[in-house]
């Protein structure tokens, strides 16, 4: 199928027929997401991957208990650990570059005025920002595999951080189930309209 097929195929599933995604697919869709650009390039953000009980344990406490048959359930965190993070981007570019920090020195200053530049509350509306990009990049490679994908905002933040032991500095910001759609599923576009608005309204050319 071409991209745009696929992603009329894709829907925000409501319901999953149970069956695991396999790990190659799996891995596919964390390259996507590894491979996502970001502001800087700073990335920042941690993905949860859970599945099994854990998964369970998450949905459930989201109240979204129709997407129980989901294969996994991926936890997009934005993550606030300035300037440690920035410190990482540094070595690991030094590192895959083969240059070292020393030479990097305008890469610093770009990325340390990205955090040193904004109040607290800004500096988390531009991470989650670079989050969605990233749920974007997953969203679309699930569309090209053909695999299942629920994105959601309907669940309780500050719950999944306490249930995952998450640290401050990694806030969960978004979720995505993903799996193999319930055949009986009544939102598939096979059986109900996938609802957009036109390209006029959308776009404009000048
Ligand atoms: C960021 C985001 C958050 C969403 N949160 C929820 C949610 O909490 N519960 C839900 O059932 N659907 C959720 N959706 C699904 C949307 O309602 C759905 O993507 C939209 O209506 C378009 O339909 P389609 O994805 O099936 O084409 C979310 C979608 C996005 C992109």
């Amino acid at each position: 199928m071409s991209f745009i097929n696929n992603l009329n195929w894709r829907y925000a599933t409501k319901q999953f027929n149970g069956n695991i995604v396999g790990d190659v697919q799996l891995d596919t869709i964390l390259e996507a997401i590894r491979l996502a650009p970001s502001a800087t390039g700073m990335q920042p953000y941690h993905i949860v991957v859970a599945h099994g009980a854990m998964k369970d344990k998450l949905i459930e406490s989201s109240g979204q208990v129709a997407k129980m048959g989901a294969s996994h359930l991926l936890v997009f965190c934005s993550r606030t650990d300035y300037p440690a993070r920035g410190e990482q981007q540094i070595a690991n570019t030094a590192q895959i570059q083969g240059v070292t920090t020393e030479s990097l020195e305008g890469l610093k200053k770009m990325v340390w005025m990205s955090f040193e530049s904004k109040t607290p509350e800004k500096l988390i509306a531009w991470a989650e920002r670079q989050v969605y990009i990233a749920l974007g990049f997953a969203l679309a490679a699930c569309a090209e595999l053909e695999i299942d994908a629920a994105p959601m905002e309907g669940f309780k933040p500050d719950a999944f951080q306490e249930i995952l032991g998450l640290p401050a500095s990694i806030h969960p910001v978004v979720i995505m189930a993903i799996g193999h759609r319930d055949p009986e599923d009544s939102a598939q576009p096979s059986k109900r309209a996938k609802v957009r608005f036109p390209k006029d309204d959308l776009f404009s050319f000048q």
